[in-house]
């Protein structure tokens, strides 16, 4: 495909999301509702970074506040632009609120609804390069369907060129034997657009002002009006209903799932992997079964991510072994070479290279440094039921024994070892033992004697007369 793409500058995006979605039954706003840790109209907006277009404007409405600040959250405030459509009346109505915001822009601007999060980059570029090779004024993406539904269908004329659309309601019932559907997204010249939307009226079944109706306004003017269609009919599911969202999330996981693999990562049961969309995963990495990766993760290469290990938000280095079942929680930082065995949940801590910890631990708003060794069951006890959360800061080189209580705020320095079971409440300086336990008192015989006094029989008497040998007092 010969390059005839404008460039950014000339670019401009509408997304439509003022919508209700009752059919969500949420409290939480349909577009916000996130797909493999994304919001659904993040996606959309993120692929249409990825196609080159910054300029993007959000037609918001059923809960604009929320569905605003969510968006600034993510993309940075000021990097999106918002139109508001107070009252619902139909996608061509929902169009005009934007006009504003983009007055004196005479480039192409694509029109697009907020809630198919399946939608690519890669194709919003082909419909780009189409709409720009042919020149016309207004292409439509269009969908070849099994079955058309409730889309609106694309009508064209003996010698195939689009007439319009006309929606599924208003369709006669030759025109609902059309299979050629109305995905949603155009391509238009801006100017061209905004002047057509004026003539629209809403004498339909709906009593909408229907974007749709552009096309033929738009031919009836003597423009061009082209179609483009697409290979990859998920860029039509939008989601409705949470049934639908399921059903979209796991496409979109299996995709994601994909890229990872044919990029270098082993997945070995991807039925139970789970990856959100911002995680990246470094080259030879395996990914056991039941592996969760949220949020930002970054994972680098060489990695073992055993079984049942979730991982949010956490940056894990080079070679790292982690689980089976570790949950790493978010603001973590593993250098590379960490080993993080069962049971060990790690949370806004940062550990240093080759460190270890291996059994039953916690590990919390800790820093830990260079080749230190966790002993099993090692606590950081950080909370103390204020609102602070104290910090442990231990240095590289150290070796906390087997089930130690670390009571922060508190620093154990380089080259130090608290011994099995300590307490440890004061800091430690580099190079010393730290113990903290009652001396052990031993005491011969009594325990005979404490058996004898209650009448308890001896388990090791028991034991022989069951394996038939002398009975031991
Ligand atoms: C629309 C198209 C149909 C196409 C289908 C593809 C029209 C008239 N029909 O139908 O041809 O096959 O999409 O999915 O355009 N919205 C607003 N404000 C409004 C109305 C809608 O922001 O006043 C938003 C919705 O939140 C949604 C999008 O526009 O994100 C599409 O609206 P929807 O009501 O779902 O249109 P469809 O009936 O599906
Ligand atoms: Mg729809």
């Amino acid at each position: 495909m010969p390059d005839v793409s404008p460039s950014p500058s000339d670019l401009a995006a509408i997304v439509l999301a003022a919508g209700k979605s009752t059919r969500m039954r949420s409290r939480l706003p349909k577009v916000l509702h996130p797909v493999c840790g994304r919001p659904i109209l993040a996606h959309i907006l993120r692929a249409l970074e990825d196609a080159g277009i910054t300029r993007r404007i959000v037609v918001i409405g059923h809960e604009a506040e929320t569905v605003r600040q969510k968006m600034d959250t993510l993309f940075g405030a000021g990097t999106l632009e918002y139109a508001l459509q107070i009252e619902q009346k139909g996608t061509g109505h929902a169009v005009r609120m934007a006009e504003a915001a983009l007055s004196g822009f005479a480039g192409t601007v694509l029109v697009l609804a907020g809630d198919t999060p399946l939608l690519s980059a890669r194709i919003l570029r082909i419909l780009l390069a189409e709409h720009a090779r042919t020149g016309a004024t207004a292409t439509v993406l269009t969908a070849l369907l099994p079955d058309a539904g409730a889309y609106g269908r694309i009508v064209r004329s003996e010698s195939n060129e689009v007439l319009g659309i006309v929606e599924n309601k208003d369709a006669t019932p030759g025109q609902k034997q059309i299979r050629e559907i109305n995905t949603g997204v155009f391509a238009f010249h801006a100017p061209a657009l905004f002047a057509a939307l004026r003539e629209l009226s809403p004498a339909n079944a709906q009593g909408e002002y229907y974007l749709t109706d552009v096309l033929a306004i738009l031919r009836g003017a003597g423009k061009t009006v082209r179609a483009v269609m697409t290979d990859d009919t998920d860029v039509i599911l939008g989601v409705n209903t949470r049934v639908e969202l399921a059903e979209i999330a796991a496409k979109m996981r299996s995709r994601i799932l994909r890229d990872l693999m044919l990029s270098g990562v082993t997945v070995e049961d991807p039925q139970t992997t789970y990856v959100d969309a911002d995680v990246t995963v470094g080259q030879d990495t395996v990914l056991e079964p039941m592996v969760k990766l949220c949020g930002a993760t970054r994972i680098g290469a060489d990695c073992v991510i055993r079984l049942g290990t979730v991982i949010a938000d956490s940056t894990i280095g080079n070679g790292c072994k982690i689980g089976p079942f570790a949950h790493i929680r978010p603001g973590s930082n593993l250098a590379a070479s960490v080993k993080v065995g069962n049971f060990v949940e790690i949370n806004r801590s940062t550990l240093g290279e080759k460190v270890s910890a291996a059994h039953l631990t916690y590990l919390g708003d800790a820093v830990i440094g260079a080749n230190t060794n966790i002993g099993a069951g090692t606590i950081t006890c950080n909370f103390d039921g204020s609102k602070i959360k104290n910090r442990t800061t231990i240095g590289e080189d150290v070796f906390i024994g087997s089930h130690s209580t670390l009571i922060a705020p508190v620093t154990i320095e380089a080259g130090a070892l608290t011994a099995a079971g300590a307490v440890i409440t004061k800091d430690v300086p580099a190079d010393a033992i730290a113990v903290s336990r009652v001396e052990q008192k031993t005491i011969p015989g009594a325990e005979a004697r404490r058996r004898k006094r209650l009448s308890i029989p001896s388990r090791r008497a028991e034991n022989a007369v069951q394996s038939g040998s002398e009975p031991t007092p």
